[in-house]
């Protein structure tokens, strides 16, 4: 068993047995988080991909409560850069056992860079995880593009839980959510990355009112939410 707690836009803290780990720490620069990056307790912080709304509080969580940083590569290379302690970088594909459980990043296709006053520095690429803690599995997409490796994925494992980005714009929008959400097959399917800027659209609701005429289970999370899984 494990417990789910939404804090806006890409941002999900999953807990079990103890171990806190959070995905794309956007919380300061988001004021509808729910949030308050300085009391954020975490043995592990996720992060997708470079861009601010999911890099976000990141390198001030991991310096402050010393958590490890689990990032691919180039990522966790720069917040070393950045003063945290324990940053472990990953590959596309790779697994890897942590204390709190078990991450494998997935195929997502966006970009990842941040600019910096040298220009743009490209941070490696970006992904998705699989996220394990407690025998549950949440599947986070990152940003991405719907893709055929979806399908893959979803043969391949058992997944409790995804969260899928369908804002449209920077990501996936409603209808390639919903055939994501189909290849995925997860037992519950929770909208990301929708209304937080006027540039991406207000489709959670919509994504989970689509899956329910087909028979597949959603929800809406509000910010600050706790679900259990699963
Ligand atoms: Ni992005
Ligand atoms: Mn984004």
């Amino acid at each position: 068993m494990a417990t789910l707690t939404f804090y806006g836009h890409s941002c999900f803290l999953m807990e079990a047995d103890g171990k806190r780990a959070i995905i794309d720490p956007f919380l300061s620069g988001n004021k509808a988080s729910g949030a308050d990056p300085n009391s954020i307790e975490v043995d592990a912080v996720l992060v997708t991909h470079a861009h601010g709304d999911h890099l976000g509080d990141a390198v001030a969580i991991a310096k402050r409560t010393g958590a490890t940083v689990v990032a691919v590569h180039e990522i966790a290379q720069y917040c070393k850069q950045q003063g945290v302690a324990e940053a472990f970088g990953m590959n596309l594909g790779g697994a890897h056992d942590f204390e709190f459980g078990r991450v494998k990043l997935t195929i997502a296709h966006h970009s990842s860079g941040i600019v910096g006053p040298d220009g743009v520095m490209a941070l490696g690429v970006p992904c998705g995880f699989l996220l394990t803690m407690g025998g549950v599995t949440l599947y986070h997409s990152g940003d991405t593009a719907l893709s055929a490796e979806m399908e893959l994925i979803g043969k391949l494992h058992e997944i409790d839980a995804a969260a899928l980005c369908c804002g449209d714009t920077f990501t996936m929008g409603l209808e390639d959510s919903i055939i994501a959400a189909k290849m995925i097959g997860a037992k519950l399917n929770i909208p990301m990355h929708f209304a937080t800027f006027p540039a991406i659209q207000d489709t959670g609701q919509e994504f989970v009112d689509r899956l329910a005429d087909d028979g597949l289970r959603g929800r809406v999370m509000r910010a600050g939410e706790t679900i259990e899984l699963p």
